[in-house]
């Protein structure tokens, strides 16, 4: 089959590998219909190189068509339109049962001490073959793969395997509550559904920054204020957009490759490029992060209101403002999306009608034979460029 393998920095091809086989009487094989590029991806792209091979096959956000089913799958039939959540989850154990799915025990990778596998995510996530793929397999399809209705396009559904519970989580970590002011720092694909998620949570006023004018704009087509991250100090205009007090809650959808930190920027390309062996302990224990948008979080929050992290950061020792934080009594909240604690309530959502979004988030639909050009485009943000959904 055809696949986009990670080749090294910068550089993912699309090559023929084997084709998956069932290897687990738990496993499915999904044909892929539609598959999306993350901000996720980026950073394997670029920080988290030291922790692929090259030839993994990338991507996360995927669904399609059951190809073939293990002998112990009997929630799924041959021929079922399917979405796949990105992180894999048995929904039986401990962690899976407290709505954890994320940190699932059966599918930890403790190796390095992580929590549950993810699909195309490198080896400190159990390197499973990923999604940007003609085929995959998917183990635990006994739980993971998420039924979806005939008759509309694939856009409609796709995000639920991340960026859609990804937003919502963010929100509902974020404590907001009815009529208060949600900030969403970032508005990529997970800002931009954030905002909707924030507005769909009760909140009276969402505030999106970004400094991709094209990102801002869309953001206050859906009925956001906007900050150009360009104009100056964030965390003092969203105080004194509320009145000094800052926002309620703060929503960091942007993560470790934040804009707006020169020096930074060059540590981490200088950490990702060192050979192996000394690269993995440089970000495992170096803060490596670039961390504009979590201390503007800190910084911008209002004394006793919540902080969430959904963009994804990587370092150990990376500063953090506690005595701002202790001070402040702030709030924290982040992790991975624990997708299926969020499916049903999303998924019947989106049956008829569209309050999140979706159906105009792609910007670029493209042949899975143009993904490399697609990965550029994507972080470079270019040609208007917020969502890639590829077509295998
Ligand atoms: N927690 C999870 O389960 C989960 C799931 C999906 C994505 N993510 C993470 O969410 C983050 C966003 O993903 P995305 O797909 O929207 O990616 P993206 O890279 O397109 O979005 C990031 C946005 O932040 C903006 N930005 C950069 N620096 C900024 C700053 N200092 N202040 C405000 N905005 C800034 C960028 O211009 C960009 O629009 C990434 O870190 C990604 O890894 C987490
Ligand atoms: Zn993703
Ligand atoms: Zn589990």
């Amino acid at each position: 089959m055809r696949a986009l393998t990670w080749q090294g920095l910068g550089d993912v091809r699309v090559e023929e590998v084997p084709d998956p086989r069932i290897v687990d009487p738990t496993d499915a094989i999904v044909r892929v219909t539609s598959t999306a590029i993350c901000g996720s991806d980026l950073h394997l792209y670029g920080v988290l190189a030291p922790y692929l091979t090259p030839g993994d096959i990338i991507g996360h956000e995927f669904m399609g068509v059951v190809q073939e089913l293990g002998a112990n799958v009997s929630n799924l039939s041959v021929g079922d339109r399917v979405v796949v959540p990105f992180t894999i989850s048995c929904g039986k154990c401990w962690m899976c049962q407290r709505g954890l799915f994320s940190q699932c025990e059966t599918t930890q990778v403790r190796e390095y001490d992580k929590g549950a596998s993810l699909f195309g995510y490198t080896s400190l996530y159990g390197q499973v073959p990923g999604g940007q793929a003609e085929y995959v397999r998917v183990p635990h399809a006994d739980f993971g793969p998420i039924k979806v209705p005939e008759g509309l396009p694939d856009e409609r559904f796709l995000f639920l395997s991340d960026i859609l519970p990804t937003a919502w989580q963010g929100v509902a970590y974020a404590d907001v509550e009815p009529g208060s002011t949600v900030a969403i720092l970032g508005l990529g694909p997970v800002g931009q559904l954030a905002v909707r998620c924030a507005q769909e949570q009760g909140a009276g006023r969402v505030i999106g920054v970004d400094l991709v004018p094209e990102r801002l704009e869309r953001a206050r087509r859906l009925g956001a204020e906007v900050i150009d991250l360009g104009d100056g100090d964030v965390a003092h205009t969203l105080k004194e957009m509320t009145q000094g007090r800052g926002p309620d809650s703060v929503v960091d959808a942007v993560g470790m490759e934040a804009h707006g930190n020169p020096v930074a920027k060059r540590i981490i390309a200088m950490a990702s490029r060192l050979p192996k062996p000394l690269a993995q302990p440089a970000i495992e224990k170096a803060g490596i992060d670039r961390l504009d948008a979590l201390h503007t979080a800190i910084d911008a929050v209002r004394r006793g209101g919540t902080v969430s992290l959904s963009g994804v950061y990587g370092g150990a020792i990376d500063p953090m403002p506690l005595m701002t934080m202790f001070d402040k009594g702030i709030t924290m909240r982040m992790g991975q999306c624990n997708v299926k604690r969020w499916t049903a309530d999303l998924l019947e959502k989106l049956v008829d009608s569209d309050p999140f979004g979706v159906d105009d988030l792609t910007t670029h639909h493209l042949p899975l034979e143009k993904a490399p050009e697609a990965y550029k485009m994507f972080q470079e943000k270019s040609d208007g460029c917020i969502k890639v959904v590829l077509t295998p």
